[in-house]
């Protein structure tokens, strides 16, 4: 590798390069470690975990748009127990950190999954997942509401040792007060971001072409703003930022770092090219042999603005 080292850290959590893969795009790892050898990864965001399985969304649940996709999955997964007895113990194989993301309908799940995952020695850090309603709260959005940020963030800190990350919602005025209400309240990072809100419709039947009515933009479409949303949270909050959205290439790996971010995650692309982190890494190596940059890490918010 020429001594270029692609290494990065976050809250002492040592990742081998800044690749991770984004929840809910690649399961529990297993399809994908059939294309891509999970070992050359920093790590892998596991699909939300829930403390009980949810089946989600009836389908349709994923339309494909323009540079892009609209997704209502709802949730589905096997829930906590499974997710330990079956899941873990395939990915724990692989010499990659395993982030396991988590989802609730009330503060009180999210600290209850937290409580029982945090005693998985093969889990490295947990990464919140506050894009779900609020059953208490007449099914309000956690991540629009700074002050269940601050809540779910400092509630679960107090039950882990672990690295937190809190994953952040674009679907806000301010992404930048969210980041600070994670970072008072000791969230070790910010994930940013989920999808924004979107819908189509089927100019035949006149229905919406998700059964959900809206769903979840994702992929391309959204690089721009979500490298937007980076930059304003660097600008802003002294918290390391994990960068997501429409990543499909080392370029817009190199851009994320450059806007603030610390370690990205790889989304709708695996579903398009499922080797697409190999050869991201790859173009990592050969931008920095190219630009005679040691370290990688180094990047990170080296944006220069007007
Ligand atoms: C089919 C699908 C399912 C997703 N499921 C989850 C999920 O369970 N939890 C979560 O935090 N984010 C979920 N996401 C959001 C992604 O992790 C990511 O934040 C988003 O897709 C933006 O990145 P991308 O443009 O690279 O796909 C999902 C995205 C897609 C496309």
């Amino acid at each position: 590798m020429n001594g270029i080292d692609l290494s990065v850290e976050i809250a002492g959590l040592k990742f081998k390069n800044p690749i991770l893969l984004a929840s809910g795009t690649v399961g529990y790892g297993y399809e994908i470690s059939q294309f891509l050898d999970l070992n050359k990864i920093g790590g892998i965001v596991t699909k939300s975990i829930s403390l009980k399985p949810r089946k989600g969304n009836p389908p349709q649940r994923i339309v494909e748009t323009a540079s892009g996709m609209l997704n209502a999955i709802g949730l589905a997964n096997v829930g906590v127990e499974e997710f330990l007895k079956d899941k873990i113990p395939f990915l724990k194989q692989y010499d990659t950190n395993i982030i396991c993301n988590i989802a609730a309908s009330t503060i009180e799940e999210y600290v209850e999954c937290v409580k029982i995952l945090t005693t998985e020695d093969a889990i490295h850090a947990f990464e919140i997942n506050v894009s779900c309603p609020n059953v208490k709260e007449g099914g309000l959005i956690f991540g629009n509401d700074p002050d269940q940020v601050s809540t779910i963030t400092a509630a679960v800190k107090a039950v882990t040792s672990k690295p937190v990350f809190i994953k952040l919602s674009p679907n806000t005025a301010r992404i930048a007060d969210f980041a600070i209400r994670a970072k008072e309240n000791g969230a070790d990072a910010v994930s940013a971001i989920n999808t924004l809100v979107g819908t189509a419709f089927n100019i035949w039947t006149r229905k919406p072409k998700i059964h959900n009515v809206t769903g979840g933009l994702s992929g391309p479409a959204i690089k721009p703003v979500a490298l937007a949303k980076v930059l304003e949270i660097s600008r802003n909050c002294d918290i390391p930022i994990i960068g997501i959205g429409g990543i499909s290439n080392s370029d817009d790996v190199l851009e994320f770092m450059i806007a603030g971010a610390t370690a990205i995650q790889l989304g709708t692309i695996n579903f398009v090219q499922p080797d697409a982190a190999t050869k991201i890494v790859n173009g990592l190596i050969n931008y920095c042999e190219t630009m005679k940059i040691n370290k990688l890490r180094s990047l990170t918010a080296s944006y220069e603005l007007n």
